[in-house]
């Protein structure tokens, strides 16, 4: 809330809510067993290459395969504790009546994308909360993670608006990630991860947090 002078008020209401934490910093062991992890799977998990080729062109993701990798190695598994802290956060901000334990981790899965992978915008069904750890990405022109207003189809008629806007007056938002960092939002939020130009991988892990 915020006087625009004497007599007239503003209150920005219903905000979105989106929450980042370096959870590893650079040069942390777990970035390292986690890469190796990554690549080794890259390389073996022929299922995953052939979902990946039909659905994530050029790139490689255990989405279609291998999604429950927090029981699959102890890299995995120290990420998710990690992560578990950040959303006990996350849930406090957004003063859900629950406790932390009626959430839990359903999927988790990687992403290699190499130049010219794209992958286009969508929602994570069945879930509550999502998010994405980085865990290596190209020194310059990392591909953002792109949200979208959630109100988008209801405005009708909203004038087009001005090439530099506040914050707050945003209909896309493009994160751009730092490596250690994870990002989580509500699984209902629209977002899309912009096309890969450089020449280096952009690797991360994926997950979703569902209620019980
Ligand atoms: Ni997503």
């Amino acid at each position: 809330m915020y006087l625009i002078d004497a007599i007239c008020m503003i209150q920005n209401l219903f905000p979105t809510q989106i929450l980042n934490s370096t959870i590893a910093p650079r040069n942390h062991p777990l970035l390292k067993s986690l890469k190796s992890d990554i690549v080794k799977l890259s390389e073996i998990d022929t299922d995953g290459q052939r979902w990946s080729s039909e659905n994530y062109l050029y790139g490689y993701t255990s989405y279609g395969s291998l999604d429950q990798l927090h029981l699959f190695s102890t890299s995995f598994q120290d990420l998710k504790k990690k992560i578990d802290k950040q959303v006990n956060v996350f849930v406090q901000q957004l003063e859900w009546n629950i406790s932390i334990d009626d959430l839990h981790l359903s999927k988790m899965w990687v992403n290699v994308m190499p130049k010219g992978t794209i992958h286009t915008g969508h929602i994570h069904p069945l879930s509550v909360v999502s998010g994405t750890f980085y865990v290596s990405l190209p020194k310059k022109d990392v591909p953002s993670l792109k949200f979208e207003d959630p109100r988008f189809t209801q405005m009708m008629a909203v004038p087009p608006k001005k090439k530099k806007l506040q914050l707050k007056n945003v209909n896309f938002y493009n994160f751009i990630p730092k490596v250690g960092e994870v990002v989580l939002f509500e699984s209902w939020l629209r977002h899309e991860v912009v096309q890969n130009s450089t020449n280096e991988l952009r690797i991360s892990v994926s997950f979703n947090y569902d209620w019980r």
